[in-house]
């Protein structure tokens, strides 16, 4: 039997323009998933027998790693599936790791790798933004500009990115999950019709490359409030992009109004979650239930994917 524990994720800047290069800046948070690995007669999940289609992450793993016996797979999870907080990348990571380490193989640049491959296969796109702060934890920088110092590296159909650790000591984060699911690949696909026909869309695209430059260094010297007033210029450019709803815009408004510094969507958008953060977590967690949200407090992970035995 192996266990694998993978924390979630916050995008705090740059969701989309990662997927053309641009850079973005991520989070690993306190919400986790369990995947726990048995021998078994048969492959299942959860106790159901391996779906292609409802458990297709997992499979997408198994087929790229496993050629051994029948395996139970069960997952436990703290985060709302679909909601933008890296529910799918955090099982993927885990899975990958738990595979990998039962046949002896397990490190993070594989985990990160395998567990990229498997996102980019099933969502037909994405970078590997998501996959990686799941696996390495902390912070990180997803960028196609190489310089000393990254963690990983990886290409896919002509672009590249350079994964780089950065420093960030222990932060609160409000989340309000808005309850409706975000559709990632429908998300890019939307987006990536605006940014390809359009020379607006990627002047937008273009914007945020120096906002998440500037957003690193405001976190990186805790100076929250310049952060926060970054993150609403990048929501602003995600919501002219199409990315809101109004659903989140109910809940930015909120989380503003009980004195954020900064709320923003965070993941592909179209639903799923906002981020905020401020010096009163509680006060604005309340603001985001009142309005029918569902708020979590949460703080830095600092461990990425590890193994338990
Ligand atoms: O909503 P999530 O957690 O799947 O995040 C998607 C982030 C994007 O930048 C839109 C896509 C990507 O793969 O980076």
């Amino acid at each position: 039997m192996i266990v694998a524990i993978s924390p979630g994720k916050v995008i705090l800047l740059g969701e989309h323009g990662v997927v053309y290069g641009k850079p973005c800046l991520s989070m690993a948070i306190s919400l986790k998933v369990a995947v726990n690995i048995e021998k078994n007669k048969e492959f299942t999940v959860n106790s159901l027998p391996l779906d292609e289609r409802r458990h297709v992450y997992i499979k997408k793993a198994i087929d790229k790693i496993w050629d051994k016996e029948p395996i139970s797979i069960t997952t436990f999870s703290q985060i709302p599936s679909a909601s933008g907080l890296g529910s799918s990348a955090a099982i993927t990571t885990a899975c990958v790791a738990a595979l990998l380490a039962i046949k002896g193989k397990f490190n993070l640049e594989d985990v990160a790798k395998t567990s990229f491959e498997v996102e980019y296969e099933v969502q037909g796109g994405a970078s590997p933004n998501d996959t990686s702060v799941c696996t390495y934890g902390n912070a990180i920088l997803t960028w196609e500009k190489k310089m000393p110092g990254y963690l990983w590296a990886t290409a896919k159909d002509g672009r590249e990115w350079f994964v780089y650790p950065v420093k960030v000591h222990d932060m609160k984060v409000v989340i309000g999950h808005t309850g409706i699911k975000s559709k990632t690949p429908l998300l890019i696909k939307k987006i990536r019709r605006f940014v390809e026909y359009s020379s607006f869309g990627r002047e937008l695209i273009n914007e945020m490359e120096n906002l998440v430059i500037e957003g690193k260094k405001a976190l990186e010297n805790r100076d929250f409030v310049k952060l926060g007033s970054i993150m609403n210029e990048n929501h602003k450019i995600l919501h002219t992009l199409g990315a809101s709803s109004k659903e989140i815009e109910k809940l930015r408004l909120a989380a503003l109004k009980a004195g954020a510094y900064g709320a923003k969507l965070t993941g592909a958008g179209g639903g799923g979650s906002i981020i905020a953060i401020g010096d009163n977590p509680e006060k604005i967690a309340e603001a985001i239930e009142k309005k029918k949200g569902k708020a979590y407090i949460v703080s830095t992970a600092k461990e990425g994917v590890k193994i338990l035995k």
